[in-house]
C-alpha cells in the first residue's frame, strides 16, 4: 500500500519506518526543510534506539522517501496519515490543533480518488469530525473518509511498541476505510495482535483516558511513596504486592519525581479542558496535574533536606537530565523544575546526561555540563540521580564516594539499594524507602 505521513515528529518518523518495514510504501513529508535534509542523509533528528537502521534499511530497499514537496505523495496515497504535533496551547491546556487543520486543508487540496485520512496525532474527542468537514467544504467531490488511530508507543521503545503493540485501536464507521486499516496493520496479524474497531470518538477517548489512566498509576504510587517514607514502609515492596494483583498490573508502580515528557503532562491537561468544556470534569484527573506538578518541587525540597536544609554556596552534581532514560527528549523533564529550584537557593549545579545535554543546554541556565558521571560528582556535595539511565546503574561506588566532597546520595529513581549504600558509608536518600 501507498503510505504518506505528514509530520516527523516521534510518531511520525517511528510510524512512517515501521510502516515501511511491514512491506508498504511509505512517504514522510515535512515542512521542515533542514531536517528532510538531514533524514535524506540517513540523519535521526532524535535518539531513539534502533531508527537509524530502520530508516537505513527502508530507505536502501526503496520503500521509505523523505521530502518537503505533499503533492506526488498524497495525490497517490491510499491512506494520509496526520502525525502533526499537538502542543497545549497557552494559557487554557486545551491542545493546538491549528497543524493538525493546516495538515488537513493541504490533504483537501491535494487527494485524488478514494483516500483514507488518518490521525495519528494525539487529538481532543471531535477532532476527526473537524476534519471531515474542512476537507468536505473544500472538496465537495472527494471519496474518503476520515479515521482515528491512536498511537501507543513510548519513547526509548518506540520500533518495539509499534511493532508489537498491546491493541492497535481504529475509529471508523467505513467499510472501505476500515478494510485499508486492516491491511495496513496485516504484519501485526501474525503475533496475533488485538484490533479494536470503534467509532471514531470512542477511539479518540482512548488514547487519553490511556495516558491519563497510566499518569495517575504513577501518582497513586508516587503519594503512597510519600505514606511509605512517614510510616517505615517500602514503596517497592508495595508495587509489587499490589502489582501481581492481574487487576493492578505491576507496570507503572515505580515511584520517582513525577512523570514528564511530551504526551503526560500534555495529555492529561487537555482531557482535563475537554472534560470542564462538556461540563464533566474528571476531579481524579484534576488532582492528578496538581498532585504531579507539586511533586517536582517537592522533589527539590528533597535534596536540600538531604543535605541539611541548606544548598547555599554547595555543589550538587545531577545524574540524569531527560525525562526518562533512552531519549533525548527534555519536555517537562522533572529536571527542568529540579535544577532551577535549587539554583534558586544558592546551589551550583553540575550535570551529566548521556543523551539529554544538547536539548538541555537551551532549555537550563548556569549549570556546568561534565562529560561523564564521574567528571560531574568531582568534589560536589551530593549527587542525585533524577534519571535512571543504564550506565548509572553499576556505577564503580567507591570511586564515587572518593570524588564526592560528603557522601550524600539522592536517588530519585531508586536505582541503588538503601543497605548496600549505608554500608559503603553514603548518607542515602531514595524515594518511599526506609
Ligand atoms: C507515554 C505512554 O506510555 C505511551 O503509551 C504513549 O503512546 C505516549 O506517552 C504518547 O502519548 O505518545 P512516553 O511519554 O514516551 O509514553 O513515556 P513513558 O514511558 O510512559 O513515561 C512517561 C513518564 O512517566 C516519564 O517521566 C517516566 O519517568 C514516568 N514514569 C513511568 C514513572 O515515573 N514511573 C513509572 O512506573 C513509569
Amino acid at each position: 500500500m501507498r503510505v504518506t505521513m505528514i509530520g516527523t515528529g516521534y510518531v511520525g518518523l517511528v510510524s512512517g519506518a515501521c510502516f515501511a518495514d511491514f512491506g508498504h510504501t511509505v512517504t514522510c513529508v515535512d515542512k521542515d526543510a533542514a531536517k528532510i535534509a538531514r533524514l535524506q542523509k540517513g540523519e535521526i533528528p532524535i535518539f531513539e534506539p534502533g531508527l537509524d537502521e530502520l530508516v537505513k534499511d527502508n530507505v536502501e530497499q526503496g520503500r521509505l522517501f523523505f521530502t518537503t514537496d505533499p503533492t506526488q505523495a498524497i495525490k497517490q496515497a491510499d491512506a494520509v496519515f496526520i502525525a502533526v504535533g499537538t502542543p497545549s496551547r497557552r494559557g487554557d491546556g486545551h491542545a493546538d490543533l491549528s497543524y493538525v487543520y493546516g495538515a488537513a486543508e493541504e490533504i483537501a487540496a491535494l487527494m485524488e480518488g478514494y483516500t483514507v485520512v488518518v490521525t495519528k496525532s494525539t487529538v481532543p474527542v471531535g477532532t476527526g469530525d473537524e476534519v471531515e468537514a474542512i476537507i468536505k467544504k473544500k472538496r465537495p467531490d472527494a471519496q474518503f473518509a476520515v479515521v482515528s488511530n491512536p498511537e501507543f508507543l513510548r519513547e526509548g521503545a518506540a520500533i518495539n511498541d509499534f511493532k508489537r503493540p498491546d491493541r492497535v485501536v481504529v475509529g471508523t464507521n467505513d467499510e472501505r476505510a476500515h478494510e485499508v486499516m486492516r491491511d495496513l496493520y496485516r504484519p501485526l496479524s501474525l503475533n496475533e495482535t488485538p484490533m479494536i474497531f470503534t467509532e471514531r470518538r470512542t477511539s479518540e477517548l482512548i488514547k487519553y483516558a490511556a495516558n491519563a489512566f497510566l499518569a495517575m498509576k504513577i501518582t497513586f504510587i508516587n503519594e503512597i511513596a510519600d505514606l511509605c517514607e512517614e510510616v517505615g514502609a517500602n514503596v517497592q515492596e508495595v508495587a509489587k504486592g499490589i502489582g501481581l494483583d492481574n487487576r493492578i498490573g505491576r507496570k507503572f508502580l515505580n515511584a520517582g519525581p513525577g512523570y514528564g515528557g511530551s504526551c503526560f503532562p500534555k495529555d492529561t491537561l487537555a482531557l482535563m479542558k475537554t472534560a470542564r468544556d462538556y461540563k464533566a470534569p474528571i476531579e481524579l484527573i484534576e488532582t492528578t496535574v496538581r498532585v504531579n506538578t507539586a511533586r517536582k518541587q517537592k522533589m527539590a525540597q528533597k535534596i536540600v533536606d538531604a543535605l541539611d536544609g541548606n544548598v547555599a554556596g554547595k555543589t550538587i552534581a545531577v545524574l540524569g537530565l531527560t525525562f526518562k532514560p533512552n531519549t533525548d527528549d527534555m519536555r517537562d523533564a522533572p529536571a527542568l523544575d529540579i535544577v532551577p529550584t535549587l539554583q534558586a537557593e544558592g546551589a551550583k549545579v553540575r550535570a551529566f546526561d548521556p543523551e539529554g545535554m544538547t536539548e538541555a543546554k537551551h532549555m537550563l541556565k548556569d549549570v556546568q555540563f561534565a562529560s561523564g558521571p564521574y567528571d560531574c560528582v568531582q568534589g560536589a556535595d551530593a549527587v542525585v540521580f533524577i534519571t535512571e539511565w543504564d550506565q548509572f546503574r553499576a556505577l564503580d561506588l567507591d570511586r564515587l564516594k572518593d570524588a564526592l566532597k560528603t557522601p550524600v546520595v539522592i536517588d530519585l529513581r531508586n536505582i541503588y539499594r538503601p543497605h548496600e549504600m549505608a554500608a559503603k558509608g553514603f548518607r542515602y536518600v531514595s524515594v518511599g524507602r526506609p
